[in-house]
């Protein structure tokens, strides 16, 4: 069968370069503070993947590094935006709490942007992902590490969109962003063994044309990715996915983030997807 055309459509995204990038703490499984981290090759690397995305003719703003805040890189976790409405974040761990200030600064200098404060602890597109193509528009929400169900229902409110619920059950894949992905407007890819018997359920229900990827393909972070509709900017640990992403009509494009992984994050964790 010869899959459909994808299309891509251009996008505005908001990353922050890893100046101050090490592991000096550890929040997340893959976090090793006794494995020393070159700075130098992820600020080249990031960079490399800015480029990429400019490249797809996207629009990328960026925010300014701050030292003492190593996780700063991973942009994805300050916020949520639908339509214009920025859901702010609250970090789970006080080693990153401040970075929130930064994303909050970001959207209130900026008109196109209306800043709702959050008051529950979530980790923005870490644990929220938007289709506005699906059922109508609809945000998927993980709980069960970081982000709390309580903010789902604060995020439905700020966003006036359906929330759906997933709990992560897998401490590898402790955000949402590592076990499920947005591929296109109405289409995710996703890890089933991240989620819950009833979550694997739910999403099953709600994307029966899913992709559906491996343990092998999650534990590269091939998951982590970003998607215009139809380029999708992928790791190139994750090969394998990759060749799926083809065979379902996407085209993949591999960028080298390795260094990045000992933060515990990849692609989509370094992009912010804003949607003014
Ligand atoms: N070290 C960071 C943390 O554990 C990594 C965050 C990765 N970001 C993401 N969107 N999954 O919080």
């Amino acid at each position: 069968m010869i899959p459909t055309a994808r299309q891509s459509r251009p996008r505005t995204y908001l990353m922050c370069a890893p100046e101050h990038f090490v592991v000096e703490y550890a929040i997340n499984p893959w976090m090793d503070t006794t494995a020393p981290v070159d700075t130098a090759l992820a600020v080249k690397q990031w960079d490399a993947l800015r480029q990429t995305m400019v490249d797809l003719g996207h629009t990328v703003h960026l925010l300014t590094p701050q030292a003492g805040l190593p996780d700063m890189v991973f942009a994805a976790n300050g916020g949520f935006v639908v339509d214009g409405v920025a859901y702010g974040a609250k970090f789970r761990y006080p080693q990153r709490a401040d970075e929130a200030a930064a994303h909050r600064a970001f959207y209130e200098s900026r008109d196109e942007y209306a800043f709702v404060a959050p008051t529950q602890t979530n980790e923005g597109e870490g644990d929220f992902a938007y289709l506005p193509d699906a059922h109508g528009g609809i945000a998927l929400a993980g709980y069960g590490f970081r982000t709390e169900p309580a903010a789902h229902a604060e995020a439905a409110e700020a966003l006036g969109r359906p929330v759906i619920s997933l709990k992560l059950v897998d401490p590898r894949f402790y955000h949402l962003d590592v076990a499920l992905t947005v591929l296109d407007d109405e289409n995710i890819a996703y890890y089933p063994g991240a989620f819950s018997d009833a979550s694997q359920r739910v999403i099953a229900q709600l994307f029966p044309n899913a992709v559906v990827a491996d343990e092998a393909d999650a534990l590269a972070f091939a998951l982590n990715l970003v998607s215009d509709g139809r380029n999708v900017v992928i790791n190139t640990e994750s090969t394998a996915f990759a060749a799926k992403l083809t065979a379902a009509g996407y085209h993949p494009v591999l960028v080298d983030l390795a260094e990045l992984k000992r933060g515990g994050g990849s692609v989509k964790c370094c992009i912010a997807e804003l949607r003014p």
